[in-house]
């Protein structure tokens, strides 16, 4: 079966084709990136008259890497969401007018779903069950994953997530947007010692999380150092943030594995990208024997492949999930746990 993934919840439009005999086949995304810093954030109408403008051209760029003709498309995948309303429309749309013109069925896809899914796409991809560290710019959340579909959160974010912890602290110093990456190269010329942030909900006996005082605190900071913050102080605000950020995700994490006793912690989302937090969970779990699973660094990130996947494990696990074109809705609040009764 060959799926054809489309993403537009956000400020990535893809598209990527998956063959459920041979793996992935073709990918092809574009960032927003450049066109939303000037504005410091996303702005959704933007993001959506650019979804319209490059996804067509995506799609038909993915078909060609994979070598494929339209008509091998057996079902197409599109996020349905949660994300950007206008975003997931075109997105939706878009997927129907395919499906109406190749006459194939739809599947609405989770995001987060394509999120859990992505390690899948690794050459060592994780087996399940496993425990899952969700890490994007709208999301927190610890996972304990039975089987594909069947999803038990255990804790998540009372506030900001980490992504926005990320993304905030940057903005304060002065980083372009989306900051997680820029805060993270700034970092890496700090010393996290500098400062003493908070690691909020840090010894709290559940497993949920809170960033928001975080980005008060690095606030407070700023505001201290007064208007001419010079190069070394921001390097070290932004080494501590990291710090602490990593620091509490890392010790739940750990904490919610020896709960569950899952023998394998699967990280996905943006934030999963992080260096720091890639290195800190590896010291923290390798000496007791549990496996970490990443996604490639590329497969991080919002993306096709991971649609196309969580669509294709989707249909697979569950043919009457598809819809016939034309029945396209979106979901811009979903929640995972209604995964099933949605
Ligand atoms: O999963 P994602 O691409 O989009 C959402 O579904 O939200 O995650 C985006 C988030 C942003 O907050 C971005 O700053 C963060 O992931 N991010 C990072 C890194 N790369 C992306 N945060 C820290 N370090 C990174 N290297
Ligand atoms: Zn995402």
């Amino acid at each position: 079966m060959l799926v054809l993934g489309i993403e537009t919840s956000c400020d990535e439009t893809a598209a990527a084709l998956y063959d459920t005999a041979s793996g992935l086949r073709g990918h092809a995304l574009h960032s927003q990136v450049d066109m939303h810093q000037a504005y410091g954030g996303v702005v959704p109408e933007l993001a959506s008259r650019d979804h319209i403008r490059r996804l067509l051209p995506l799609v038909r760029l993915a078909l060609q890497q994979a070598g494929a003709r339209r008509g091998e498309i057996d079902a197409i995948a599109y996020t349905r969401g949660p994300g950007l309303a206008g975003a997931l429309l075109v997105g939706a749309g878009m997927a129907s007018a395919l499906g109406a013109a190749l006459d194939r069925p739809l599947i609405g896809v989770h995001h987060l779903e394509g999120h859990l899914v992505s390690p899948l796409l690794s050459a060592d991809p994780p087996r399940y069950p496993y425990l899952a560290l969700l890490v994007s710019g709208g999301h927190t959340m610890l996972l304990d994953v039975e089987e594909f579909g069947r999803y038990v959160l255990l804790g998540e974010t009372v506030d900001d997530a980490a992504g926005e912890a990320f993304d905030k602290s940057a903005k304060l110093l002065g980083l372009g947007y989306p900051g997680g990456p820029a805060l993270a190269r700034l970092a890496a010329f700090g010393n996290p010692e500098a400062f003493e942030l908070p690691r909020p909900k840090l010894h709290s006996p559940d497993l949920d999380f809170s960033f928001a005082g975080l980005k008060t605190a690095v606030l407070t900071r700023v505001r201290a150092l007064g208007g001419n913050i010079c190069e070394q102080s921001r390097a070290d605000l932004a080494a501590a943030a990291q710090e602490a950020i990593t620091d509490v995700l890392v010790h739940k994490t750990r904490r919610a594995q020896q709960a569950t006793g899952r023998q394998r912690v699967v990280v996905a989302g943006g934030v999963g990208a992080n260096r720091q937090l890639r290195d800190k969970l590896a010291a923290a779990f390798e000496p007791a024997g549990v496996r970490l699973h990443f996604p490639d660094l590329e497969w991080c990130t919002d993306n096709g492949a991971m649609i196309a996947l969580a669509g294709a494990m989707r249909l697979q696990a569950d043919p009457s999930a598809a819809r016939p074109a034309g029945a396209f809705d979106v979901l811009p609040r979903w929640d995972l746990g209604a995964i099933a009764s949605a």
